[in-house]
């Protein structure tokens, strides 16, 4: 990590910093004036469905699209006016390190530490670190193009951190990809942040971003519609649901009547016949959704109703994404 950076980072704590970003193809905004500030040394999850602006914003912020207005620093030195001192700093996946198909895992990660200024030996040693980190040992002999998508995927990475950057750029790294090389892929990036390298990730999935990101910008057709830690995103639509299932279900409508007034809330019926949900609390506060959950759970023992289990969780990140957006992730945006 070079000691710009660092001088930089420390002057500001940002990594990224954004305002009013925009660009455009013809008539369409693709990103429509986004203001970003990202912490250093944190992963900063970018979340927001098919074209919502993230691999566009990506690439400004990466020096690859030159933005049509606002600004954009990277460790305090514009995009533009400073794109080498910029380049010097990050890493983007599968974009600046470019992995040869026809090449070994092993010949790859060699090659391209030669080509950034490792010795014969250091090249060598570097590599079969990586590969050894990033389950690849056994794979470090076989071409590219025989790698499965769980393979490639980490191997692009591999290649972007090489020499550890201090701002990493991860476009979708686990869109595709089975569970197990989810996680696999997850696992790389806390080893990466803990090594105290920036990482700017976008993705589709919320449970992703929940995973991994300190803070998150919900992005929808090019602009920022939230932003936040974690739980000041879910605390923003409601405290949590209670979740009651009862043992007999003919006192269904019985619970349902006591839930909406104990909770004073809107309470849904599940398609298992004895079960209930109830949204608590509103702006945020914990403990009054606790509260009420409790009195709610002992008001049901009072009028007879058993209950065979009780929950109150937070919403979930897409729960947050539907309130947010007012539709689902998956449905396009056009
Ligand atoms: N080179 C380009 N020329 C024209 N339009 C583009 C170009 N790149 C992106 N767009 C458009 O800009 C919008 C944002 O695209 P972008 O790729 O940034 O979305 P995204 O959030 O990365 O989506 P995805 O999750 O599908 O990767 C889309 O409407 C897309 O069609
Ligand atoms: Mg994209």
């Amino acid at each position: 990590m070079s000691s710009t950076a660092a001088a930089a980072r420390t002057r500001t704590g940002l990594a990224i910093e954004t305002a009013g970003l925009v660009k455009t193809f013809g008539e369409n905004r693709a990103v429509d004036g986004v203001d970003l500030s990202v912490p250093a040394g944190t992963v900063y999850g970018v979340l927001g469905p098919n074209g919502a602006g993230k691999t566009t914003t990506v690439k400004m912020l990466a020096t690859l699209l030159r933005p049509d207005a606002g600004e954009a620093h990277v460790f305090g030195h514009d995009v533009v006016r400073e794109a080498d001192a910029v380049r010097s700093r990050v890493s983007l996946t599968g974009q600046y390190a470019s992995v040869d198909e026809d090449l070994t895992g092993q010949e790859n990660l060699v090659l391209l530490a030669r080509l950034t200024g490792h010795g014969r030996k250091s090249a060598a040693a570097r590599a079969g670190q990586l590969l050894e980190a990033f389950g690849l040992a056994e794979a470090a002999g076989r071409q590219v193009k025989n790698y499965s998508g769980g393979m490639r995927r980490r191997i692009d990475i591999a290649a972007s951190i090489l020499n550890t950057p201090d701002l990493l750029f991860l476009d979708e790294p686990t869109t595709g990809l089975d569970p197990r090389s989810r996680n696999q892929v997850w696992e790389i990036v806390r080893a990466v942040v803990a090594q105290g390298t920036t990482v700017l990730l976008t993705t589709q999935y919320l449970d992703e971003a929940d995973q991994l990101a300190a803070r998150i910008a919900v992005i929808d057709r090019g602009r920022v519609i939230a932003e936040g830690t974690k739980g000041e995103l879910k605390s923003s639509v409601g405290a949590g649901a209670v979740h009651v299932r009862l043992r007999d279900a003919h006192l269904r409508p019985e619970a349902e009547r006591l839930l909406a007034r104990v909770l004073d809330a809107a309470v849904q019926l599940e398609p298992d016949p004895v079960a209930l949900t109830a949204r608590v609390g509103g702006a945020g506060n914990g403990r009054g959704a606790a509260e009420a959950a409790s009195r709610a759970l002992a008001e049901l023992a009072a009028a007879g109703i058993t209950v065979d289990n009780f929950s109150l969780g937070q919403p979930s990140l897409d729960e947050v994404f539907l309130a947010l957006t007012d539709r689902t992730p998956e449905e396009d945006p056009a």
